[in-house]
């Protein structure tokens, strides 16, 4: 791999995915690993991070100048490259100009890193301190006005440097001065592909789990069911998906597993149908904690039972499902502590997550991978596109999307405004433009309407549409008001109760995306 070793700022992240835009797998590393430990991932090249700290700040991180006598090619990005100028025997110190945002560059030497870059380019940087002097051997290729030393080779020994962040995408000519590096530098070759993935994802869960019995938990959301294609594509009959239909589902969503999935993978599909046993265990709940709770609970009652039904089928083995396949990404990996270590299940990933004392062990196939790469995997798999580019909906459903008790009336509701949503959403083209939008029953709210010749008395519905790059932050989308109006009306005359629909303009913060 490219290792991409993280001096704590946000940009780790950020440049192991532009390395693997330039089809190379990188796996970001603390930088604290030894360099021993470092080596001794093979790596076919290292890229050192920006970082939030001064290199002569009292605990700054430092980097081993053993790093650079190990034959590996290195690139120092921002911090990474001063710290990289002050191991090698360069200079770094204060200039009193500090560049923030967009700073322009001028080219005096393309060498290597910049070749086919414009003279003048604008860049993005974040630094107080700059390199005076790079160290010996090694070519100065860009200055700036505060940064004397703004990029700098040494092609012989493979080692390179940039004071801007070029997996910025406000960095001009940024992802080809990472590839010029990766290709030309490090003479790598763009291989990381989906195919490549799901070819050598399929060879390790073989080895893995042998002729062992394996279960997963699907949900019709993108991760869970590549989760389950690649897995299905490796070991075939050994594997048993299970779906729980807690009835909290959207329209057609429990049919769309049943038929498109399980057509397009082959898959072995055991449906639960608890859609009594929620609504039961939600009477008279309105607090939206407490529905939460509920539905995580009933939901691994549901899973257990299925889990104990299919080791009871499988008979012959030794009564035993070892496995359980999750679809955890890498971003999850990364924020639990860069994955060395025993995996945890997070309780965010499904409805309540899975209980510890479930004791199967796990199978993450995707846990390398990002958000946008298990999609392609999933394209590799030939996962329905419904299925593939389907926007993120929580694991308790439309259960916290009625804001009051939940009835089966009340979801019949929501179930028919949300599918007109979603049906008018996607005949306007805007699928892929939002996040998603999440249609709200304010089902103990009631205003006075006209409809036909008479008085109406009936609820509102609230049509949530966000843009968001990671669900962590979210702007409210402008919509075009033609589409919000037929949304409107076709709500308003198609489903009963509902005589009023109002659009909710508040960012994330201060409103989260879901009501509840
Ligand atoms: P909030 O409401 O916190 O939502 O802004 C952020 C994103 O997470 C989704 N979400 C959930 N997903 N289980 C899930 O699998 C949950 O309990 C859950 N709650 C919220 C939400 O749809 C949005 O995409």
């Amino acid at each position: 791999p490219v290792l991409v070793v993280d001096f704590g700022a946000q940009y780790a992240q950020l440049i192991a995915r532009r390395v693997r835009e330039a089809k190379v797998y990188s796996e970001i590393v603390p930088h604290t690993m030894p360099v021993e430990a470092m080596m001794a991932k093979k790596p076919a090249a290292i890229i050192l991070s920006g970082g939030p700290s001064s290199v002569y700040a009292p605990g700054a991180p430092s980097v081993d100048p053993a790093l650079f006598d190990q034959g590996v090619p290195v690139m120092g990005i921002c911090y990474g490259f001063q710290a990289m100028a002050a191991a090698l025997g360069g200079r770094v110190a204060h200039t009193g100009v500090r560049e923030y945002g967009g700073t322009a560059v001028d080219v005096c030497e393309a060498g290597v890193l910049l070749a086919g870059s414009a003279q003048s380019q604008m860049t993005w940087m974040s630094h107080g301190d700059a390199v005076h002097d790079a160290p010996d051997g090694f070519v100065v290729l860009a200055t700036s006005p505060g940064s004397p030393v703004a990029a700098f080779e040494d092609a012989d020994r493979k080692l390179f440097g940039m004071q801007w962040h070029p997996e910025v995408k406000h960095s001009q000519g940024g992802q080809a001065a990472l590839e010029n590096f990766l290709y030309h530098g490090a003479g790598l070759a763009p291989t990381w592909t989906a195919d490549n993935v799901v070819a050598a994802q399929m060879e390790l869960i073989r080895e893995q789990v042998g002729s062992d019995q394996v279960i997963c938990g699907l949900s019709g959301g993108v991760d869970s069911s590549v989760a389950a294609a690649l897995v299905q594509r490796a070991i075939g009959d050994q594997l048993t998906c299970v779906f729980v239909d807690h009835g909290l589902l959207r329209e057609g969503e429990a049919e769309q597993v049943e038929v498109d999935f399980v057509q397009s993978t082959g898959v072995h599909l055991k449906v639960i149908d608890a859609r009594e046993q929620f609504l039961n265990a939600l009477a008279g709940v309105t607090d939206p904690e407490t529905k939460r709770k509920i539905i995580g609970r009933e939901f691994i009652r549901a899973f257990e039972g299925a889990a104990r039904e299919i080791v009871a089928d499988a008979g012959d083995k030794d009564g035993d499902v070892k496995w359980l396949v999750q679809g955890t990404l890498y971003p999850d990996v990364v924020e639990s502590g860069g994955g060395e270590g025993a995996a945890n299940i997070k309780s965010h990933h499904n409805v309540g997550g899975l209980p510890d004392d479930l004791q199967f062990q796990l199978i993450e196939p995707l846990r390398t991978l990002f958000k946008d790469e298990v999609r392609a995997v999933g394209v590799e798999l030939g996962v329905p596109d419904e299925i593939v580019w389907r926007q993120p909906f929580p694991g308790p459903g439309l259960g916290i999307r009625i804001i009051g008790e939940v009835t089966a009336e009340r979801l019949a509701i929501l179930r028919q405004a949300d599918a007109i949503a979603r049906e008018e959403l996607t005949r306007a083209g805007l699928d892929r433009e939002i996040w998603q939008c999440p249609v709200v029953l304010l089902a103990d709210v009631r205003s006075v309407g006209v409809q036909g010749d008479g008085r109406t008395y009936g609820h509102p519905i609230v049509l949530r549409p966000v843009s968001s790059e990671d669900a962590m932050t979210a702007d409210w989308s402008r919509l075009p008001y033609d589409v919000l109006s037929v949304i409107s009306t076709r709500i308003t005359n198609e489903v009963r109760d509902v005589n009023r629909v109002v659009l909710d303009v508040t960012s994330k913060p201060p409103g989260t995306i879901e009501w509840e």
